[in-house]
């Protein structure tokens, strides 16, 4: 039976998901809350894993060890690289890589990490279609597009920076916990997918919008999550 592991990085992330659950079970382990139930009908596990990629790969990890879910979810907000997502969009991944990673003084890609056979992550292709779906289905009026998700542990706040990582990676929105769930995933065979509506452009302007519109941002995300889960 499917169990789908449900993960934001904040409280704002998730809340409206917890608040929605039907015959919690709440665990805690590593300083994060497990609130295990029905959502929409379909056996899940709702946790805020915290901020940033360490904190996302263990969440992963405790999901599959622990709670034996056979997908993930990513839902949350992310800065905008690219100039066809404005603040308010929805960008679903169609993969995501770590653009901190750098052991390119010993020859490996920008991104890469050693020993692993692929740059970026890919996500399931299954999933990446459900969420277009629900998308369609209840946030009709939000655009959404598919696209590369790059993570690194910094919020991105500069024109200077946001430029290399498009220039480098190509990404279409950034974060700090995707390509660390897409990552963690992978290692345990689980399919994923991140959703992630868009706060602010990261740039100049991020400090300033971010704040503003970082609620209604996730709630576009977690109102996708709660019709998808329904048709895994
Ligand atoms: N999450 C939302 N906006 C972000 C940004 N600009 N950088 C990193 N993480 C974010």
């Amino acid at each position: 039976m499917n169990k789908i592991g449900i993960i934001g990085a904040m409280d704002l992330e998730v809340e409206t998901l917890k608040s929605h659950l039907t015959s919690e079970n709440i665990t805690e382990k590593a300083g994060m809350r497990f609130h295990e139930g029905l959502l929409n009908g379909t056996p899940v596990v709702v946790v805020r894993c915290g901020i940033g990629k360490v904190n996302a790969a263990l969440c992963v990890q405790i999901l599959a060890d622990i709670f034996g879910v056979t997908h993930v979810i990513n839902t949350g907000v992310a800065g905008s690289l690219n100039p066809q997502l404005d603040i308010g969009d929805i960008l679903i991944s169609k993969d995501a890589l770590h653009h901190d990673m750098d052991v390119s003084a010993l020859g490996y890609p920008l991104g890469m990490v050693p020993q692993m056979n692929c740059l970026e992550f890919a996500a399931d292709p299954r999933l990446m279609e459900l969420a277009k779906a629900s998308c369609e289905r209840v946030c009709s009026d939000v655009h959404a597009l598919f696209g590369r998700v790059l993570s690194g542990d910094q919020f991105i706040s500069s024109d200077a920076v946001k430029n290399r990582l498009i220039e480098l990676f190509h990404g279409d929105c950034t974060e700090m916990e995707g390509a660390s769930i897409a990552h963690g995933a992978c290692l345990n065979g689980l399919p994923f997918v991140i959703i992630r509506a868009i706060s602010d452009k990261a740039d100049g302007s991020a400090t300033l919008n971010y704040p503003q519109f970082e609620k209604a941002a996730a709630e576009h995300s977690a109102r996708l999550v709660e019709d998808m889960v329904a048709y895994i």
